[in-house]
């Protein structure tokens, strides 16, 4: 489905963060992305972060001109919407760590919530720069979720990366699937923390795209299209491309550091 929809409601997450909800009636699942375009700009990707029912949502963090745009949006404002498109979390691991870093929470919120509604054990580990930019740590722990946090700045629970909450949560709980997004040298140190464990991760990965279908080669990662056989991947898969946690491709299809 594609179509243009008017914002029903822009709910400011963080200061950085907001999330755009719109009626959207095509069904979504848990790690599924939708491409969404302010009329006269080009299209994004965005993770569903509202997926259940007609209204969705995406959570959209400023970071270039395309996104900062989607911060002034108001209310009645019409926005673009295809999709949905990707694969999804599995749902069927029974204890499940979910690693967010930034905005990266956004896709994982919805599959925690899924997650836990079919009974699983889910613990989340929360990781932003600082406290103000920690996205949705009040939802998950209304879920019911066990939520911990870590902080760059120390404002908020645990001082320092993420990763230090999850290399303490593996040692000393069983899980058998860790859930991830966030910067990739984050989810690529979170993918090496839990093989240690053996315990098998999935990741949440981005890239430049276009078409959504597989088609232009825009969001290539190694023998993968992110589009279509991802975003979420087996965590070995991805160690074994040479780009993941070092490169990604620009508009132009360039190679360049991440
Ligand atoms: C599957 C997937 C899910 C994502 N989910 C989220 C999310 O939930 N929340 C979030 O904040 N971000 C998400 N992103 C990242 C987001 O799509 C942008 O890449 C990122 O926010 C950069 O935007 P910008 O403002 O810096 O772009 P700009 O610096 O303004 O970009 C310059 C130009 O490149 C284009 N562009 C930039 N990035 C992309 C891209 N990935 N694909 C196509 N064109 C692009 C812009 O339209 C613009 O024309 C996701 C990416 C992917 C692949
Ligand atoms: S965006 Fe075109 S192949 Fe993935």
């Amino acid at each position: 489905m594609r179509t243009v929809v008017p914002v029903v409601e822009t709910v400011v997450e963080t200061p950085s963060t907001v999330t755009l909800r719109f009626d959207y009636p095509p069904e979504a699942a848990p790690g599924q992305f939708v491409m969404v375009w302010l009329p006269g700009d080009d299209e994004l990707p965005m993770s569903l972060s509202y997926l259940e029912g007609p209204r969705k949502g995406v959570t959209i963090k400023a970071m270039g001109g395309s996104t900062r745009a989607v911060l002034g949006i108001a209310a009645g404002a019409p926005i673009g919407v295809r999709g949905p498109y990707g694969n999804r979390f599995d749902l069927a691991p029974r204890r499940i760590l979910v690693v967010g870093g930034g905005s990266g929470t956004a896709v994982l919120a919805p599959a925690a919530e899924a997650a836990a509604r079919g009974g699983a054990s889910v613990a989340v580990a929360l990781g932003a720069t600082r406290a103000s930019e920690l996205l949705f740590r009040d939802r998950l722990r209304a879920a019911g979720l066990r939520v911990e946090v870590a902080t760059d700045d120390g404002s908020e629970g645990t001082p320092g990366f993420v990763t230090g909450l999850v290399e303490r949560w593996l040692s000393t709980e069983p899980f058998d699937a860790v859930w991830t997004c966030g910067p990739e040298v984050m989810m690529a140190k979170v993918a090496a923390l839990a093989r240690a464990r053996g315990v098998p991760t999935f990741c949440s990965v981005e890239r430049h795209m276009k078409c959504a279908l597989g088609l232009c080669d825009a969001c290539a990662l190694g023998p993968y299209h992110v589009c279509t056989d991802g975003p979420v991947f087996p965590a070995e898969r991805l160690l074994a491309t040479p780009d993941f946690g070092r490169f990604h491709r620009d508009a132009a299809g360039r190679r360049r550091p991440l």
